[in-house]
């Protein structure tokens, strides 16, 4: 099949071919990654600008690396040294960097829609890294490249998604990709930070972890968003941890080849001991390193479509 969208916005509007399409493309661009020249050329005369109005170690990055081995102009753009900070709005400034040549802009941003935005005023292809607490699509698709790798599939498997749900785009991200390609998937944390709709969108909701984790092929753990949260979810982090960190007691209920993840950063001692995170269960670089191969995909299916349209 041909990938037709000009933009990736979020997996909530990708199907499953699409997402399967998009895990393929990935696999090839892994290979690229493990030549010695790790460069190809197809985004040779392209200018991608990376629009972070929030902080990231891992998603900008991840995109600057899969930008510069497709061959891209790369323009890298970051709130404190730009005329946002004397009031230039986002579609300003957005529409500026499109006259300076950016066919393609990736934007992380803390309100919810901003790509949305982005892609219904501008003619750029736009790529969200991540939207206020709704979508994170290209963490989403990482996350599904590295479990396929390491399962062989994502249908019939047990995922269980464990901590701040409420704010995490991640989880949203998540929940769409693993259910559309067939995943049971479970979300588990503290009924504050569970919301009430998630049953609607075909995740089971969770309060004790053991039981969610119960048999669970995967469990992806989630650092809770302090800097998201205008009031206390639960008494304190000490009571938290206690009830929803994951130790390798907590953890013997899962499945004997459980895979455990997080999307990074993490908050060691809170929502996950420091054995798990840097035991043989934890493939938490692994996501890191097939992010590039991953990005690289999106890019490459994003020019196509462009190309074709
Ligand atoms: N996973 C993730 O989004 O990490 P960063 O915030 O460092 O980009």
């Amino acid at each position: 099949m041909a990938f037709e969208r000009k933009h990736i916005l979020g997996l909530e509007e990708l199907n499953a071919e699409e997402i399967t399409l998009v895990l393929d493309t990935a696999e090839s661009m892994r290979e690229v990654s493990d030549r010695d020249v790790k460069k190809v050329p197809a985004l040779r005369g392209v200018t991608v600008c990376n629009l972070f109005f929030e902080p990231s170690t891992r998603t900008r990055s991840s995109f600057e690396i899969a930008e510069k081995r497709l061959s891209a102009d790369v323009l890298n753009f970051t709130t404190i040294h730009s005329s946002v900070v004397k009031g230039e709005t986002l579609l300003d400034t957005a529409r500026n960097l499109e006259a300076m040549g950016a066919s393609m802009i990736v934007i992380r941003h803390p309100m919810s829609g901003a790509p949305w935005l982005l892609a219904k005023e501008l003619n750029s292809s736009i790529i969200n890294a991540g939207d206020g607490w709704h979508e994170h699509p290209s963490q989403g698709l990482l996350d599904l490249f590295t479990i396929r790798r390491l399962k062989g599939r994502i249908e019939g498997l047990k995922v269980a998604i464990v901590g701040d749900i409420l704010h995490s785009r991640v989880a949203r991200s998540d929940i769409w990709g693993f259910t559309k390609l067939g995943a049971e998937v479970r979300v588990v944390g503290p009924p504050t930070l569970i919301p009430k709709y998630i049953e609607h969108i075909n995740a089971k909701a969770y309060y004790n972890l053991e039981d969610a984790i119960d048999g669970a092929d995967v469990v992806i753990m989630l650092r809770i968003q302090k800097e998201r949260q205008d009031s206390e979810f639960f008494p304190s982090l000490r009571e938290y941890s206690r009830f929803y960190g994951l130790t390798r007691e907590k953890l013997r209920g899962a499945a004997k080849d459980v895979t455990v993840m997080h999307p990074g950063p993490i908050n060691r001692g809170v929502e996950l001991s420091s054995d798990i995170a840097d035991g043989a269960e934890a493939v938490i670089l692994e996501q890191v390193s097939n992010g590039i191969a991953v990005r690289m995909a999106m890019f490459y299916l994003v020019a196509s479509a462009r190309r074709t349209s």
